[in-house]
This record gives structure tokens, sequence and C-alpha cells, in this order.
């Protein structure tokens, strides 16, 4: 079989399939990859990391289709593990869309059409294929425990990042990109899921999604393990430390509980050690634990958003006092008309209601704070 064009010109789209011993699926994978795609300007690479005899196999395939490319991984690059294969896989593809999908055909091949068209339609830098998009399906998933798992992994990364919200499922292995809107990107090699490595380190990506439904594996086994699992939450930390902008509202959640250890150390040490007025002492204790959130707000929640100069950087503290008093303002908005609302509750806690109450409170100021933080003191 030729390909549709030849020569110079950039491919359509590359797929990249990472293989593990995949020797009964790689034939019915390329044909009815062949017959899906067909009329298209596609390349196949693999990035193997077989033992069995899955690189002859797909060196036949590649005998007869030019299409087809192999990367047969050393040793020392199989140790890497299925995410560098990905990442190597997709620093090779030159087309102008690059697909991601396993090889074992729970990945319908025939979805990939689909991708590509809501992609070049909608103008998406990303096209996720979610099992759990409404009309797709996660049967596929071997045992309850696996779906357990995937389902608590999901919700984890969505609660810890927002980018990872704008798909019903980060976690797939089965996407398509504009090969251009992600070529800047630098890959790291602890980034596991590569979506959500994507979704994260790319926060202004723009993505679609597709449902499908995961098929049961059609030969050999799946290489899931539980350091597989482990290594995922080494990667979610690993995001949330060295991307800036990831999970922001977590950054800053943890920095005003350091607020709270700073405030009381000054209080009680302004009190005890130095015989302060209380009121006075309270007063500076306040001052020093708002002075103090926003220094490190400024050195790590908001790292990548850059002081023009002294007196910008000024002007963002001295910012962040109103700011810290109208989200007092709000605490106390909640607090007050909740905190006698003893009707709400059984009969035996009608006198703790609010107790209840400082803790919605705190939640006001909160994201008041936060939101006051992002679209104010730290605005771009
Ligand atoms: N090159 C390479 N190296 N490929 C690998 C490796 C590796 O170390 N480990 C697995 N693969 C290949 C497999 O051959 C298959 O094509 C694909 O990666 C997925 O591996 P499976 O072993 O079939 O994984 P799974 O079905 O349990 O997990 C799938 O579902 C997860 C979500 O539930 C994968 O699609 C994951 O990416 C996905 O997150
Ligand atoms: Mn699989």
């Amino acid at each position: 079989m030729k390909p549709a064009h030849q020569g110079s010109t950039r491919p359509l789209l590359t797929l990249v399939i990472p293989t593990r011993n995949e020797a009964g699926n790689v034939p019915e994978l390329a044909e009815r990859l062949s017959g899906a795609l067909s009329g298209l300007d596609y390349r196949i690479v693999f990035i193997d990391d077989s033992s069995d005899e899955t690189p002859e196999v797909i060196e036949e395939l590649r005998r007869r289709d030019p299409r087809i490319r192999l990367i047969h991984r050393d040793e020392a690059e199989q140790r890497g593990g299925l995410s560098t294969a990905v990442i190597a896989g997709m620093e090779l593809a030159e087309s102008e869309y690059t697909c991601v999908m396993d090889a074992d055909l729970q990945h319908p091949p025939e979805k990939v059409g689909e991708m590509l068209k809501v992609a070049q339609s909608s103008g998406a830098d990303v096209v996720v294929a979610s099992r759990y998009a409404r009309g797709g399906g996660y049967a596929g998933l071997a045992s309850p425990a696996r779906r357990i798992i995937s389902r608590g992994s999901r919700l984890l990364a969505k609660l810890v990042f927002s980018e990872a919200r704008k798909t019903t499922d980060p976690l797939t292995g089965f996407f398509l990109v504009r090969t251009r809107a992600i070529s800047g990107l630098q890959f790291r090699p602890t980034g596991f899921k590569v979506l959500l490595e994507i979704l994260v380190c790319a926060p202004d990506l723009k993505v679609r999604e597709i449902p499908f439904r995961f098929q049961p594996r059609r030969s050999g086994t799946s290489k899931a393990t539980l350091r597989q699992g482990l290594e995922y939450l080494s990667h979610i930390l690993s995001l949330f430390w060295y991307v800036p902008s990831a999970g922001r509202f977590w950054k800053f959640a943890m920095v005003g509980s350091s607020g709270v250890v700073v405030n009381m150390a000054v209080l009680i040490s302004l009190v005890e050690l130095a015989g302060a007025d209380k009121t006075v002492a309270w007063m500076l204790a306040v001052g020093a634990s708002i002075m103090s959130n926003f220094l490190l707000n400024n050195a790590f929640t908001w790292r990548d958003v850059r002081n023009a100069s002294r007196i910008h950087f000024l002007m963002r503290g001295a910012l962040s006092y109103p700011v810290a008093i109208l989200a007092l303002g709000a605490n106390f908005a909640v607090y007050y008309p909740l905190k006698d609302a003893g009707h709400l509750f059984p009969t035996t806690m009608a006198d703790y209601a609010y107790i209840p109450a400082a803790l919605l409170g705190i939640l006001a100021a909160t994201a008041v704070n936060f939101t006051l933080n992002s679209q104010l003191v730290f605005r771009q």
C-alpha cells in the first residue's frame, strides 16, 4: 500500500502507539486503522518495549506499509515505562495532528477519524476520547477494583487541578492534539499520565471531547501495576510543586494555613515575652500574618506572575491589606446571621450553631480572598 501523499509535505496525522507485548493485537489494529482512515495522510509510530515477538510482527507490517514506523527501545529507555514511550513518540511527530492510543484495541480505531474531525471543525488544541462522557463507557476496565481506582484517581486530578476539569476523563490514554499547540512543552519524565501533564502544563489549551466505549482487551494482559498507582500520585505532587500555575487554590489555602501559625506565634510572643497589650498584640499579629501571606503568595502561589518593579511589588503588598479586610467582612457577613440559626439544627445542637457558622464564614472569606488575590493583587 502507498501513502496518500509522499514527499516533504506535512502529514495530517501521526498515531503514537506504545506497545509492550502486543503481538496478538497489532495486526488487527493496523488493519482497522487503515480501513478507518483510508484517504487520509497518516503515519503510525510504534514505540515498543516488548520482550515477545511484537517487534518482528510490527516489522512485518512495516514492510507492507511504509507509513508504519517502529522504534524499539533499549533496556535503559524501557525503564522509563509507558509515559516516556508516549512522549518519545510525540516528539517524533511532524504531522499537523498527533493521536495517542493503546495497541490492545481497548481504544476503537474507528474513533480516530471522528476525533480528527472535531479538532478540525472546532479548532480545538486537544480532543479527548472520554470513557466518562455521556454515551461513553468503561466496561472494559477489567475488575471492580480497577473501576474504583480509575474513578478515585480521576476525582483526585479534578479536585487538585482546575485544568483537569476541562474534560470528564483527564486520565484517558486516548487523545488527539494539534501538534503545534504542544510543541513548546517540556515534558518531564515523571509525566506519568501524559494527557494530564499536557492539560496542566499548558493551561490555555482549548479542549473538546467525544465519548467512547472502553473495550475489553483483545489479547494479552494489562500492564497496570500498583507501582503505576504510586507513580500517579508522585506525578500529581510533582505537577503541583513544579508547575507554577497548577493547583493555585490549594497553594493559596496552604499559605493561608501558615498565616494562622504566624498570627498565633506573633500574638503569643508579644504578650508573653514582650508583655505587650493584648489588643495591640492582636493588631500586630494580624498585620504580620497578612504580610507573611502576601510574601509567600508572591514567592509560591503566584510565582509565575512577575512584579514589573519594586514599586509594583510594594503596591501589591499594600493592596493585600484592604483585600484581607474585605475577606474578613465576608467572614463576618456569613457568621453574624448564621450564628443564632439554631432552628436549622436538631434541638440538641441548637446552641452550637455558631460553630458551623464560623466555619462557613472562613470558607466565604477564603473564596473572597482567593478571588480578589487572583483578579486584583496578582493580576498579570
Ligand atoms: N512502550 C511501552 N512501554 N508500552 C507500554 C508499556 C511500557 O512500559 N506498558 C504498557 N504499554 C502499552 C500497552 O502495550 C498498551 O498498548 C498500552 O500501553 C496500555 O497498556 P495496558 O497495559 O493495556 O494498560 P491498561 O489498559 O491497563 O490501561 C489503559 O487504561 C488507562 C486508564 O484506565 C491505558 O490506556 C492507560 O493509558 C490509561 O490511563
Ligand atoms: Mn489496555
